[in-house]
């Protein structure tokens, strides 16, 4: 059975490098979304992991950003092993992730991805220009979802920025990243 946990980044950060790198292939550090995640950090207590007998076999990383002056979720990546991809695995991770943002209190989650698949998970399109990431990206496929907030919410609009406390964390993520690489 597949348990869904909190990242634990001690227990899960170097099987979580490894898993970007069999799904995603060396060049996914090139992605707008990953230019993102530069300036980010993620929040371990709301990214989730699907562990098999204790191994992990699927990540919904999770990280703060601002559209505008609104505080949100940048959700992603989403990687599933492929041995383990088409059976709802990745759906599960990245809905336990968005019920862990929801727990915490925040308003909102966004993601880079399909429409169609993020779709069937709340997710849904914005029109164009209306939040403008740092970097070329595919309009498409910028999505919203509400989270602890009401359904006639308006989503948030304008630039995406980092975190107002970034520049400390993100000394904290940079050496969390260098143990998970360095670990073998
Ligand atoms: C994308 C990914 C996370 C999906 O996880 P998964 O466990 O394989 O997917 P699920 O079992 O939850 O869902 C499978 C369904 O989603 C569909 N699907 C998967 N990826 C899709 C995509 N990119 N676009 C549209 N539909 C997609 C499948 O066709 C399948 O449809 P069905 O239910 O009608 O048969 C996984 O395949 C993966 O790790 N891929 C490589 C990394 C990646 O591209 N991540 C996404 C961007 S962050």
């Amino acid at each position: 059975m597949i348990v869904y946990d909190r990242e634990i980044p001690d227990r899960d950060g170097r099987a979580i490098e490894r898993l970007f790198d069999a799904t995603f292939g060396p060049g996914h550090f090139a992605k707008t979304a990953e230019r993102v995640r530069e300036y980010s950090y993620s929040l371990p207590e709301v990214t989730r992991v699907g562990l098999l007998n204790g191994r992990v076999i699927a990540v919904c990383r999770v990280w703060p950003i601002f559209i505008g002056d609104t505080p949100v979720l940048f959700y992603g990546p989403v990687a599933v092993e492929p041995k383990y991809q088409g059976g709802k695995v990745g759906r599960s991770v990245t809905e336990a992730s968005l019920q862990a943002g929801s727990d915490a209190g925040h308003k909102f989650a966004c993601l880079i991805g399909a429409p169609a698949y993020f779709g069937r998970m709340g997710f849904e399109q914005i029109p164009a220009g209306s939040v403008v990431f740092p970097g070329p990206q595919d309009e498409s496929r910028i999505l919203l979802r509400r989270l602890a907030t009401a359904e006639d919410t308006p989503f948030p609009e304008g630039a995406v920025t980092s975190p107002r406390d970034a520049m400390r964390a993100i000394a904290t993520q940079k050496a969390y990243l260098q143990r998970a690489r360095q670990g073998g």
